[in-house]
């Protein structure tokens, strides 16, 4: 009888020594050994697209038609994703993985069905009979990686208001907003400074959407409130399982010390 309880102790130990053990995060810990993303590589992607710059994306937009554009915009992120799935991204903000944000916001923008793709498309011919006006717009070389975000958001500010008006000079009031919402959403997307956007004018729903990021226009707060509860779900049950079997052990043990006493 006691032999058989001392087993059961035995079994019920490696048990939670199992549950709790290392086994799972081995698996984690080997994923988390990724080499650094070869920056080089990501480098000549870009340039691939002519993804330099944030002019050069908006450039992008008015080169040719949305639907070869999206084509050679996706074949291009694709061969992304396919690099950082088997990397580690540096440190961040990374200059490229910003320029690689503002090519994501603008298949985003162009190439998913919205209200917005629709004004574009509407508005296109115009955008690309006057492409060659944009270039007034660039802004100094490098202005990005200034290191007073004064400096940049005034930038900013001016590069969005020559989008603007050259947009509204050559094609109407109605294509200049389109153009300054496009011009407005890539560039906050690869800025990592906020600049103040009311100052440079855009309509809200379009902050609220950037702020959310990438992932989806659910708010910033939702989502940490849904990751928040799902951490608690996690927690609780794992809390639940160990009790039980620390309940159980303490069962087993408390029972052996009676047949020793005894
Ligand atoms: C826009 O793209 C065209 C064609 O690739 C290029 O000649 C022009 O210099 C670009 N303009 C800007 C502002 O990058």
């Amino acid at each position: 009888m006691r032999k058989k309880l001392l087993l059961i102790t035995f079994y019920i130990l490696s048990w939670n020594a199992l549950v709790t053990g290392s086994k799972f995060y081995s698996k984690i810990f080997k994923k988390k050994q990724k080499k650094p993303c070869d920056e080089e590589t990501l480098v000549n992607l870009l340039a691939e697209i002519q993804v330099i710059n944030p002019e050069a994306i908006i450039n992008l937009s008015t080169m040719e038609e949305v639907k070869p554009l999206c084509k050679k915009v996706s074949e291009n992120l694709e061969k992304i994703e396919e690099i950082l799935a088997d990397c580690k991204p540096p440190h961040q903000p990374d200059l490229y993985f910003q320029l690689i944000k503002g090519e994501e916001i603008l298949y985003r923008k162009l190439c998913t069905e919205s209200a917005f793709k629709q004004q574009f498309q509407g508005h296109f011919s115009c955008f690309h009979k006057f492409r060659s006006e944009f270039d007034k717009c660039n802004g100094t070389p490098d202005w990005i990686e200034n290191s007073d975000p004064e400096v940049i958001c005034a930038e900013y500010k001016k590069i969005s208001n020559c989008y603007y008006e050259i947009t509204g000079t050559h094609c109407g009031q109605e294509a200049a907003e389109v153009m300054k919402e496009l011009v407005i959403s890539i560039i906050n997307s690869i800025l990592t400074i906020k600049c103040d956007i009311n100052e440079i004018g855009t309509n809200p729903e379009d902050a609220l959407e950037l702020e959310a990021g990438p992932e989806g226009k659910k708010s910033l707060k939702t989502k940490l409130l849904d990751k928040l509860k799902d951490k608690k779900d996690i927690k609780s049950r794992a809390e639940q399982k160990k009790n039980y079997i620390s309940y159980e052990v303490l069962l087993v043990v408390l029972t052996n010390f009676i047949h020793y006493t005894m």
